[in-house]
């Protein structure tokens, strides 16, 4: 007969977080050092200050269930941060390893959103609401976080690695080609104050969410 309970899934899920946020504190710093815009820095080293501050909300939570602190190899972070760290490595012009740096830590946010919502719902019905207060918390920078990064790449960084792009392109043949050419019509198209469009892009749905 079967033994592990919802409260043992729970535990196990804080121990697997637990150990995901460490692995993120050390990423992110090399993602901040890795960043070539101020913006995008500051971002990185902010969330790395928070996630510092997660790790001990963790720690509360296990002292409220009378759990031993631990943590347990979390693979999923394991693998975002691999796949991040192998984009660190390719030979991007600036804006675009900005605009990769973004997407590595929109992929890991989303991550982190997904088992903070199981854990505060988690939390909640076994009882616990004072841990799940201290996890909503969390989820909440977790979430003002990939807004925020979404804000940066639509802020500008997005088109200019698009731009970066074709310019590349252009030394490289020497003249302006007509592609080119149009796409830095349609990019200062894209930078004018009116409305954008860009309705498959989850940047922008996370950003419209958010206001
Ligand atoms: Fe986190």
């Amino acid at each position: 007969m079967a033994t592990g309970t919802l409260h043992d899934a729970f535990v196990d899920e804080l121990q697997d977080s637990y150990d995901g946020e460490k692995q993120l504190i050390k990423a992110l710093k090399k993602m901040a050092k890795a960043a070539k815009a101020d913006g995008l820095r500051v971002a990185f080293e902010t969330h790395l200050e928070e996630t510092q501050g997660q790790v001990q909300r963790l720690e509360q939570v296990f002292a409220m269930l009378d759990e031993k602190v631990k943590g347990k190899h979390c693979d999923g972070i394991a693998g975002i941060i691999e796949e991040g760290s192998s984009v660190m490595e390719e030979d991007f012009d600036d804006a675009t390893m900005n605009a990769c740096l973004i997407a590595s830590g929109q992929r890991a946010e989303h991550y982190e959103m997904a088992a903070y919502g199981t854990l505060v719902a988690w939390a909640r019905a076994l009882g616990h609401d004072e841990a799940a207060d201290l996890l909503q918390e969390t989820l909440d920078e977790e979430k003002a976080a990939d807004e925020k990064l979404s804000a940066i790449a639509e802020g500008g960084v997005n088109q200019e690695a698009a731009g970066a792009g074709s310019n590349a392109e252009e030394e490289e043949s020497g003249k302006p080609s007509s592609r080119n050419g149009m796409r830095r019509v349609n990019a200062s198209a894209f930078r004018a104050p009116a409305k954008r469009s860009s309705s498959r892009s989850s940047q922008k749905q996370t950003a419209r969410r958010a206001r």
